[in-house]
């Protein structure tokens, strides 16, 4: 353990522009993130990790122009734009560079490479917006997962975080968190309700993870 690992937060509100690279000399847990869009449970796990010694994230690798690719970088965080993301080399290459310990897919809309899962084995992450095992797989994403909770008339939805597989959302549950399905609720409101808690839900997750040294099943409320 050591101190003193990352430049000091920005004051509060957006800076003029981007910040140093962080120092990661001193990370001991060190994450990276893979990410498809506007980068919430990024910027939630990065605000999260501020006060952690020796966890961070230190690698975003996107497979489209994404907002989180910017945040990332206005944050001093390594972020790439993958060139081939369905070849797992790049993946591997970086990951090694920056020395990861985790991969968390944070919105992530592709399959990962077989590969990557393979060289990361029991070491990637995914969180969905719903309670797994209901409403995942192939094409469950956005408000297609909400619309189809409501269809449902579940009672509850929430989010999930699971290890991941070479399927989509099929890897075993580590934690779970729930919300009510409230009367009227459109797939917007209830985006909205799940959002809040994937926010809390991930740092969890990887603060699990840290303590472990691996993904672990975790307690949330
Ligand atoms: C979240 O709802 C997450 O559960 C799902 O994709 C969404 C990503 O949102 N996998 P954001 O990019 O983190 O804002």
């Amino acid at each position: 353990m050591t101190s003193g690992r990352l430049a000091p937060r920005p004051p509060a509100g957006r800076p003029e522009s981007p910040q140093p690279p962080l120092d990661y000399g001193v990370v001991t847990y060190r994450v990276a993130v893979a990410v498809s869009g506007r980068g919430s449970n990024l910027i939630a796990l990065c605000d999260a990790l501020v006060d952690i010694p020796d966890v961070a994230v230190v690698l975003v690798m996107a497979d489209r122009p994404a907002t989180a690719i910017t945040e990332a970088k206005r944050r001093g965080i390594a972020a790439h734009l993958l060139a081939a993301p369905a070849v797992a080399a790049e993946w591997v290459r970086l990951l090694e560079a920056a020395k990861c310990d985790l991969l968390v897919l944070a919105g992530y809309l592709r399959l990962v490479p077989r590969d990557v899962i393979a060289a990361m084995k029991g070491r990637v992450i995914n969180i969905h917006p719903a309670l797994l095992p209901r409403h995942g797989g192939r094409g469950m994403y956005g408000h297609r997962v909400h619309e189809a909770v409501l269809a449902a008339g579940e009672p509850e939805s929430g989010a999930t975080v699971h290890l991941v597989d070479e399927e989509y959302d099929r890897g075993a549950i580590l934690g779970q968190g729930r919300v009510p399905v409230e009367p009227g609720d459109t797939s917007e409101s209830l985006a909205r309700r799940v959002l809040a808690v994937e926010h809390r839900l991930l740092p969890a997750a990887v603060r699990a993870a840290a303590r472990s040294g691996r993904p672990v099943p975790f307690a949330f409320s």
